[in-house]
């Protein structure tokens, strides 16, 4: 379906023609003066000088040939020359119409999808989520969700950061406490056992203290670093161990993105592709891109237009040990080679811009990828505590992920039973369901390469620009729906009507430029253009219901229409807020 404001255009672009101007002055706008006109155009203003006239006697023109539009119900010439236009109730309907009669409310889909890599989450094995992970899980979860909406078809992979030093901490550490453990017996050759010889609460203790002694302790950090090489280079005791410590960090990982309904469809990680770097490294060096400097082995990426400093891309260490460029780099090399992607999309804090910079310019000059591939970073800010400082725990330590969300379930909570009397289990539940929409909200609301503030508070108020907010309108809609199922009505095949009031109306204009909305979102990757369309939805529809008898409207037939119009409110809100990765509970 054409968007609601491109049909509007259309028409008075008719309109510019029809008087003798020039059809592109037509272009129509959302009016910023929403007391006076609902839409407006300003070309007569911008065709003034062209034809040498007064804006003013041109604006007349048009509005004299569209006196007996189809589309607007008012077109009045106002000096100095702007056009200020209402749209007819009719045309508005037959609009609505067909959105509720298409798929996806008329959204048109690419004719040709895109296969688009999105990598996203970023976790670390052996160390628990903690707030600065919830970002790029979030922001990553919902441009998934909104791009595939869009008819694009995406992978996402968590990218696990599997591949380093914490490693060789946390085995070093178990060597410390198990010396006896059969995975440090060198001239062991049998099987290892299937079980892992710690649980996830004990490997989140392990790491830490590991990480802290190393930190003290110059000679267990060597042995930290020895363990690492000799796992990363087939010594079977550790890589034994480095498969229970992934296996049994995965398994805890996966629960704790599933209760942020963030979910992956590749679990690969940094390790999978070290098999693919001695080719890669090999290439780079017979194809001359890649020359050793201080013993490191680099690719130059800075171009003659920086004009800031971009130091080379570092391929291997001097030691030759592959980092964090090489894996991400062989990791391109096995996406273009397996999945043959047209776009592979980063999310990551935005403090790696210089790295995702060198990663992408050395990829293309190497040709990892194809001249048309694109490659995207999505550069996130931080979220801070209400001292405008990343967000800590009391005590100063980095809090962990599962702790905010529990502290944020327990206050809906008290929220909820404070208002209500529910079941235990039931406002369990919906504690749970609001208080995912008030992080998430709260998160994906601002753009996301922008700092924000976490403020509970703020963030699970039941008004304002909040997820709570949102809900509670789906919340309110599905209630009125149910009330009129039990009086007797159907939801089948209502259709909506024209508007009796300007707040209908309002709303109906509202939903109208879904797809605008949608289509915008997708094309710039973001979500937070969703926000500010579903609460400007919920406003309008708010200030609709508290205006409108609904259930109490005596002609069936118009409360009919008044019905339809809530099931079409009610539809996209939750295609929505399914897009930004959360979803409303029956009541609250
Ligand atoms: N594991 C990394 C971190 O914690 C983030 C990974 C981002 N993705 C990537 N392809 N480098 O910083």
């Amino acid at each position: 379906m054409k968007k609601l404001l491109d049909l509007i255009s259309e028409e008075m672009e008719k309109g510019f023609e029809k008087a003798g101007y020039a059809k592109e002055l037509g272009r129509v706008t959302l009016s910023n003066r929403p007391d006076l006109c609902e839409y407006q155009c300003n070309g007569a203003m911008a065709g003034a000088k062209q034809y040498k006239k007064a804006p003013i006697a041109i604006a007349g023109d048009v509005a004299a040939v569209l006196a007996d539009s189809a589309v607007f119900s008012e077109v009045d010439a106002v000096a100095p020359g702007f056009l200020n236009l209402k749209v007819k109730e009719r045309f508005l309907r037959d609009y609505l119409q067909e959105m509720q009669e298409h798929e996806k409310f008329g959204l048109e889909l690419p004719v040709k999808s895109k296969k688009v890599v999105l990598d996203y989450g970023g976790a670390n094995i052996a160390k628990s989520l903690h707030v600065g992970h919830l970002r790029p899980a979030i922001i990553g979860e919902s441009i998934k969700r909104i791009l595939r909406y869009c008819g694009q078809e995406v992978i996402g992979d968590v990218h696990l950061g599997d591949w380093g030093l914490q490693m060789g901490l946390v085995i070093t550490e178990l060597k410390e406490r198990q010396p006896d453990l059969v995975y440090f017996d060198e001239s062991y050759t049998g099987e290892y056992p299937a079980e892992a010889p710690f649980t996830i609460g004990e490997l989140e203790e392990i790491y830490p203290t590991a990480s802290k002694r190393s930190k003290e302790d110059a000679d267990y950090k060597a042995k930290a670093m020895e363990v690492t090489y000799k796992m990363q280079n087939g010594v079977r005791g550790y890589e034994a161990l480095f498969g229970h410590i992934r296996r049994v960090s995965i398994e805890d990982l996966k629960k704790n993105y599933a209760g942020l309904n963030v979910e992956f469809d590749l679990w690969k990680g940094e390790s999978d592709v070290n098999g693919l770097i001695p080719s890669m490294v090999d290439y780079m060096k017979r194809e001359g891109y890649a020359h050793e400097s201080e013993g490191a082995l680099v690719v130059d990426v800075k171009e003659e237009t920086d004009n800031k400093e971009i130091p080379p891309c570092m391929v291997l260490k001097s030691d030759g040990a592959a980092l964090y460029n090489t894996t991400d780099l062989a990791t391109i090399m096995d996406r273009m080679e397996n999945i043959e992607p047209d776009e592979i999309i980063y999310v990551t804090d935005k403090r790696q811009e210089l790295y995702f910079e060198q990663i992408f310019r050395c990829a293309r000059k190497t040709k990892l990828v194809k001249p048309e591939t694109e490659l995207v970073w999505l550069g996130h800010g931080t979220m801070n505590g209400r001292d405008g400082k990343p967000f800590k725990t009391r005590d100063g330590g980095v809090k962990r992920l599962e702790n905010l969300i529990g502290e944020t379930n327990e206050e809906m909570y008290r929220k909820i039973t404070e208002n209500r009397e529910m079941p235990e289990e039931e406002a369990r539940e919906t504690a749970r369901l609001i208080g995912l929409a008030a992080i998430k909200y709260g998160d994906l609301s601002n753009q996301a390469s922008k700092d924000y503030v976490f403020d509970m508070e703020k963030f699970s108020s039941f008004e304002g620009d909040t997820g709570p907010y949102i809900l509670y309108t789906i919340v309110r809609i599905k209630s009125i729906l149910n009330k009129y199922k039990e009086q007797g009505g159907s939801l089948d095949g209502l259709k909506v009507q024209d508007a009796g009031s300007e707040s209908e109306k309002a709303l109906m204009m509202q939903l109208g430029a879904f797809q605008a909305t949608i289509e915008g979102a997708c094309a710039e990757i973001a979500p937070h253009k969703i926000c500010a369309y579903i609460y400007d939805l919920a406003n309008a529809f708010n200030k609709f219901y508290h205006e409108t008898r609904i259930l109490a409207e005596e002609n069936e037939e118009k409360k009919a229409g008044l019905i339809a119009l809530l099931v079409l409110t009610k539809d996209i809100l939750e295609t929505c807020i399914d897009m930004l990765g959360f979803s409303a509970p029956e009541r609250m």
